[in-house]
């Protein structure tokens, strides 16, 4: 009778991590492509970009919460866009994504391109002041990583747009960080009781409040 649970027991678990595993799509040769460009570009990336501890973070958060929606704030060249369309790719998503530097956004769209993630990238080359109020959702991802000062501002802009249980991640948001903004930024955060936040420090600060209810 014993051995017959035991059985049932690790048969409903490989049956569900077979389940789990098979939800998320498979595109080796996407993978490969995406691989051998961040390995290419691993070191052409500025100061500007995240490091890639941070991409990986950000990649492991859609794939785990299997998110399908998201919204970066702040492209650059696309960096950290990149980790999120791979994983976006295997959840079968999409990432809106926002620069208001000409240059910046068109370089973007080439390293989208050679990437080979380019169909799960809306990149749109537009002030995020103004975008953030526009756009819809709703979404379940967001990456805040752009002006500094305006971070608060996207935050209270897109929380209505957020679902329950999605997340709010926020670049450069660490303990460790001594400037005054990133420690008020991250009492506003702790202040919102509709969310719970964490800090990954593995990289340059991530902030990553899931919500979990409506204010
Ligand atoms: C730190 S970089 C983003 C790095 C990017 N996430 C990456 O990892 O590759 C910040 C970017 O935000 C952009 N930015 C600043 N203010 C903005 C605004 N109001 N609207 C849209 N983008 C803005 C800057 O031009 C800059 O390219």
């Amino acid at each position: 009778m014993t051995y017959r649970l035991l059985f049932l027991f690790a048969f409903s678990i490989i049956t569900t991590l077979a389940i789990d595993a098979q939800s998320l799509l498979n595109q080796p040769e996407l993978d490969e492509r995406v691989r051998s460009f961040l390995d290419k570009q691993a070191s052409q990336w500025s100061s500007m970009n995240i490091p890639s501890v941070d991409g990986h973070l950000l990649y492991n958060l859609i794939i785990e919460n299997n998110y399908t929606n998201a919204l970066e704030i702040g492209t650059s060249t696309g960096h950290s866009s990149i980790w999120m369309a791979w994983a976006l790719s295997k959840t079968g998503g999409k990432l809106t994504t926002v620069e208001i530097n000409e240059w910046r956004h068109a370089q973007a769209l080439k390293n989208f391109k050679e990437a080979g993630l380019e169909n799960y990238i809306d990149a749109r080359l537009a002030d995020a002041h103004e975008l953030v109020h526009q756009l819809t959702g709703p979404f379940d991802f967001v990456f805040s990583d752009a002006d500094k000062n305006w971070y608060q501002k996207y935050f209270i802009a897109i929380d209505p747009k957020l679902k329950i249980n999605g997340c709010y991640t926020s670049h450069n948001v660490s303990k460790k960080n001594k400037s005054r903004w990133s420690a008020n930024y991250l009492d506003f955060l702790k202040n919102q009781s509709h969310y719970k936040t964490e800090i990954n420090e593995k990289g340059a600060g991530v902030s990553i409040s899931y919500k979990i209810a409506e204010k």
